[in-house]
């Protein structure tokens, strides 16, 4: 029988890749009431992506799903951080504010983060995982597909930006491909959900 999960997004494109994620489960997904936002006040991604998804979850009566991720360089102590989306208004303009606060530092690691969080109806968080994908920041851009701070973010194992690999390899690699795949087996475990 399937279960109704309902996603903490308005985005159509974060439904489409979280169904994939979890195509082999009973859940069938759908979008959050475009109406409910919910801010994220939280400091840390797994705060924001448990307040999304049990705010959801009381809203809507349903089991609730969320994810919250951001990018954390080493130099800069973590920041751009749960402040990712915010710290600039296009892709273009966070990321020459990144490479500018960088400047000729050394130290280019950096990692993406995501955190995935499912709360039952009630608001309870029943799952949580995390995932991280360990990369470099580059001096300039590199590749044009992905979104967001993919051009700068090299990946040296696979001698390729984020914005390079196909989105089949950025599933496998990737902080949110990394939460999901630690995410399915507690869920194939849970009894509860
Ligand atoms: P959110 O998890 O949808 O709130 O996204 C946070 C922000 O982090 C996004 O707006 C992007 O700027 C950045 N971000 C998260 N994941 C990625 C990614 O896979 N590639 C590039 N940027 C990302």
């Amino acid at each position: 029988m399937t279960k109704l999960l309902v996603v903490a997004t308005s985005n159509p494109g974060k439904l489409r890749e979280m169904q994939a994620y979890l195509a082999n489960t009973n859940w069938e997904l759908t979008l959050k009431p475009e109406e409910l936002e919910v801010e994220e006040t939280g400091d840390t991604f797994a705060a924001n992506a448990c307040l999304k998804a049990s705010e959801v979850a009381k809203a809507t009566g349903n089991w609730a799903i969320a994810d919250d991720s951001g990018l954390q360089v080493d130099a800069l102590n973590g920041v751009p951080g749960v402040y990712s989306a915010r710290y600039g208004t296009t892709d273009s303009e966070r990321i020459s504010r990144l490479l500018n606060e960088l400047g000729s530092e050394v130290n280019r690691q950096a990692q993406f983060v995501c955190v995935v969080a499912i709360a039952s109806p009630d608001g309870a968080i029943a799952l949580q995982a995390e995932g991280i994908c360990r990369g470099e920041i580059l001096h300039a851009p590199r590749g044009n597909g992905g979104f967001g701070y993919d051009p700068i973010f090299y990946v040296p194992e696979k001698q390729l930006t984020f914005a390079q690999m196909t989105p089949e390899l950025k599933k496998s690699v990737s902080h949110r491909g990394q939460a999901f795949a630690a995410l399915l087996p507690q869920l194939a475990n849970s009894t509860e959900c």
